[in-house]
């Protein structure tokens, strides 16, 4: 949740802040603002709605600042509005400060800095930063950041800049995700990679428990008790272009298309990943994988095929439910961690939470370098590159990929396939590229399938065994982008209940390939037809009884049973895709939502 920016060089800083928070944006997008240094004084701008405003608002301003921060804002504390929008500021405009998480006890500090006299402006916990290193102040920035640290709890990143020390940006990690990007003359902090790839690919990621001194000849980091640290430099294998749109009108429509690439990178990183576990997995005899939103059903679709492939029993669980709950976990129990962003608090503490258990954690992460990657004790990457849109498509199908592989994977290692057996399944399931290929060619059709439907306001989702967690996933990208309710449900459980709901007004979205559970997928069609239940289905191209069943047919070409999720969710992606363009929807950017969340 929002993200922060810091530039300090030898170029205006403006330009480079407001094209480094555009792609952070989907971070969060309620208000936006940056402050710069300028003849020794501190300028902030700030503006309500998107980054775009606060550009219309810097129009004509020609500043000339070569350093300052920026933030584009998610509300935790304080409604969306020109004073809770960041940066924040003491009252004699000396140091600004840009922040993303929480500070837990910001109620008792901003107390104890009202009771010394200081006025705040605005209702953010973030404001007490800017008093408390204002109050530390002694003739070194580092010096006071480190003292105020030491006064924070919660999770959180800040930036600040200071008239005091015009040449220096001073970055905090403890919590939410702060990299550090290395230029020539030049340095850069934010949230995100994607954020400063324009600018370098030669990236610090910064620890919990760190702070980075930024000029623009020279970076340090020290962590919280002002002891220096050495980090490692590492090159981002993006490159800009993957993080810009390529001519599709929005970026999910973009990364649906590019799911086929995504999922043959992600078998070919797999296939070249040295896979020597710090761990025995032979000891192996359960594992828990934790994950939220759509990251979670790629784990219910993972679980199938582990526990088929390996024979390990597998359960899923959400991650915030996990911290709070008491499952149990020991040294024999392998915690399988999802995450594209590597960066979602309820992911990242139910998994350290884990590893204090004894637990192995395996995290499954798209952004190399994230808290999670670094967490875990052992990473397997999805190869997607980045992903802007909020709603996430092909990192999913990445997933499944990881998810498929390491089933085949835990199953050699445990000896219930040989080496031979092993890479005739991945080459098997290689060629489902080839079938994704065809389902994107589907995507015309699929428009004029949403503009028939886009009117309606409730959608129910069913789909069996594999297909189940599909279904889910299909109903949530249709709420989150389309703001239409869906419910997405296993087909036999719908006679338990939501079978109530169904009438005319009520698209019943069928997931049904001809596999193993095909004819119970018929008998609940009919069932809903019975209830005069609208059906539009998803099945095999050739699949004449489905079609006539069906109001809607939207035929896929067939597939193996056991891969079928990774073709099937294309249709429910760009059905909701479209629906929501037609209704005219920011489909990148959807109310309330942000790309990472950050809060627990
Ligand atoms: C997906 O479309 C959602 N935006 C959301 O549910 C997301 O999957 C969830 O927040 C988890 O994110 P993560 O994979 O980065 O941990």
């Amino acid at each position: 949740m929002c993200g922060i920016v810091g530039y300090v060089g030898e170029d205006y800083a403006v330009p480079i802040l407001l094209s480094a928070l555009e792609r952070l944006e989907y971070r969060g997008y309620d208000s936006a603002g940056i402050a710069v240094i300028e003849d020794g004084k501190l300028i902030v701008e700030k503006k309500v709605g998107k980054i775009r405003e606060l550009v219309r608002a810097l129009w004509g301003k020609q500043y000339k600042a070569k350093i300052g921060i920026g933030h584009t804002r998610w509300a935790t504390h304080g409604a969306p509005s020109e004073k809770n929008a960041h940066p924040h500021t003491d009252e004699r405009m000396e140091f600004a400060v840009v922040h993303n998480g929480i500070i837990e006890n910001y109620l008792e500090l901003k107390k104890e800095l009202e009771n010394e006299g200081r006025r705040f402006s605005s209702e953010t916990d973030t404001e007490v930063i800017a008093h408390l290193i204002s109050k530390y102040y002694e003739g070194d920035l580092l010096q006071a950041v480190l003292k105020t640290v030491k006064r924070l709890k919660g999770a959180f990143a800040f930036a600040v800049i200071s008239v005091h020390e015009p040449d220096k940006i001073v970055g905090v990690k403890t919590g939410s995700p702060l990299v550090v990007g290395l230029g020539k003359n030049e340095n850069f902090l934010a949230s995100d990679i994607p954020a400063i790839l324009p600018y370098t690919r030669n990236v610090i990621s910064l620890d919990d428990g760190e702070v980075a001194v930024l000029t623009k000849d020279s970076v340090d980091i020290y962590d919280f008790d002002g002891v220096p640290v050495s980090k490692e430099v590492f090159v981002v294998p993006w490159d800009i272009l993957s993080a810009e749109k390529g001519g599709f009108k929005h970026f999910m429509l973009k990364e649906i298309f590019e799911q086929p690439k995504a999922v043959a990178d992600t078998i070919g990183g797999f296939l070249s990943q040295d896979l020597s576990f710090p761990f025995d997995l032979s000891k192996v005899n359960r594992i828990v994988t934790i994950a939220c939103g759509t990251s979670y059903h790629a784990g219910l679709v993972g679980k199938y095929w582990i526990e088929k492939n390996a024979g390990i029993p597998v359960e899923v669980i959400y991650a915030s439910e996990f911290r709070y709950a008491d499952v149990p976990v020991d040294e024999n129990t392998l915690v399988l961690a999802i995450s594209q962003s590597g960066e979602t608090a309820d992911t990242r503490f139910a998994a350290l939470s884990a590893k204090e258990k004894g637990a192995a954690v395996v995290g499954i992460v798209n952004v190399v370098g994230s808290s999670l990657d670094r967490e875990a004790d052992f990473t397997l990457y999805t190869h997607a590159g980045p992903e802007i849109g909020v709603a996430a498509t092909k990192t999913f199908t990445a997933q499944l990929a990881v998810l498929y592989l390491a089933s085949l994977l835990f199953a050699r290692r445990r000896g219930r396939i040989d080496r031979e057996e092993f890479y005739k399944k991945v080459e098997l399931f290689s060629e489902v590229t080839k079938k994704m290929e065809k389902v994107l060619e589907l995507s015309d059709q699929i428009a004029e399938v949403a503009a028939k439907y886009k009117k309606f306001k409730d959608f129910l989702y069913l789909g069996r065994w594999l297909n189940y967690p599909i279904a889910l996933e299909g109903a949530l990208k249709l709420k989150e982008i389309s703001y239409i309710h869906a419910e997405g449900y296993p087909a036999g459980e719908m006679k338990h209940g939501p079978i109530a709901l169904i009438d005319e007004n009520m698209p019943v979205v069928v997931i049904a390939p001809q596999d193993r559970v095909y004819e119970k997928m018929i008998s609940n069609l009919e069932e809903v037809l019975s209830r005069k239940g609208r059906v539009i289905s998803v099945g095999f191209e050739g699949d004449k009884v489905l079609k006539e069943k069906s109001e809607t047919f939207i035929g896929i070409p067939e597939v193996e049973a056991e891969f079928s999720p990774l073709v099937t969710v294309i249709p429910l992606q760009l059905l909701a895709y479209h629906i929501a363009d037609q209704l005219g929807l920011d489909v990148d950017q959807p109310r309330n939502l942000a790309k990472t969340v950050t809060v627990e």
